[in-house]
């Protein structure tokens, strides 16, 4: 397949001077993100547990209008949340977007799943996507807002090898349409976003076989990689205002394996 990359053109006006949050921000899909953002002017923190990512970041996107900042958190650490969205929400003067992103996508076999690494799979893959919500409901409310949560087909093609995964991936679209009808009152969106095959560099390092590679593009309706500019687009229309009215939906981009 012909390398293909993308950057979003669209420029949100309600986004400049946005407070934003984006976890799992320091490498992958969560830094096209964050980058996405600071592009469209608006004040971004982001939350990582990789320090050299998190500063290379940040130094890289120096010249945006905010240079954004980041806290080196593990997120699978529930207890520490409420702290550290006060700490973010307080050095943003609030908050208009979450992107609930941080993930790690570790292959195992069945019998190999202790309770202890299920516990740890299931706080990397979805808790945070809920205690991050619960931090940030009262911000959100206060100026109407926008959460997206980082699903993954994997779950819907029945992937094998990663079972803590799917079930998180799985139970992240239905926590997101239960937020979605609980938040909804208080002018809060939630929607959620299923990549496909996207070629981060972890990716690339880890799962991206020449077999691998063959399953993509015979599964993909469309030719060429999903790279993670590809993902941003649809992240930014849905924390602007032109999707005011979308909540409780899930948007697929995958090139078209479904
Ligand atoms: N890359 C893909 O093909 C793909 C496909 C479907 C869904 N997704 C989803 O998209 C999201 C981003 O995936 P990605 O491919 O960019 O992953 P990645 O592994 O490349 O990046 C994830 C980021 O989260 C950070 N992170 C991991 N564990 C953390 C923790 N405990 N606390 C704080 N930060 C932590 C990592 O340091 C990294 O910067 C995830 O939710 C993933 O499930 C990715």
């Amino acid at each position: 397949m012909g390398a293909q990359t993308s950057i979003t053109t669209s420029v949100y006006a309600g986004l400049a001077d946005a407070p934003v949050i984006v976890t799992g921000g320091g490498g992958g899909i969560g830094a096209a993100f964050v980058e996405a953002f600071a592009r469209q002017g608006a004040k971004v923190a982001f939350v990582d547990i990789d320090p050299d990512g998190s500063a290379k970041l940040a130094e890289r996107l120096s010249d945006a209008a905010y240079r954004p900042i980041y806290r080196i958190f593990d997120l699978k650490h529930a207890d520490g949340v409420p702290d550290l969205m006060a700490d973010l929400i307080s050095e943003l003067g609030g908050l208009s977007v979450l992107v609930n992103n941080a993930g790690y996508d570790e292959r195992h076999a069945i019998e190999d799943v202790t309770p202890k690494l299920w516990r740890d799979l299931l706080a990397v893959n979805l808790d945070h996507h809920f205690f991050c919500t619960q931090a940030a409901v009262p911000a959100l409310a206060a100026r109407g807002g926008s959460i997206v949560n980082m699903s993954s087909i994997a779950w819907r093609l029945g992937m094998g090898g990663m079972s803590a995964y799917v079930t998180a991936k799985a139970g992240i679209e239905g926590l997101t349409r239960g937020l979605a009808r609980e938040l909804g009152p208080k002018g809060i969106r939630v929607n959620c976003v299923l990549p496909g095959a996207v070629r981060t560099a972890r990716q690339v390092e880890k799962w991206l076989t020449p077999e691998a590679e063959r399953e993509i593009s015979q599964g993909q309706s469309l030719v060429g990689w999903v790279h993670p500019e590809d993902v941003t687009g649809i992240v930014m229309f849905l924390a602007s205002n032109d999707a005011k009215m979308i909540t409780s939906q899930t948007f697929v981009v995958d090139g078209g394996w479904l």
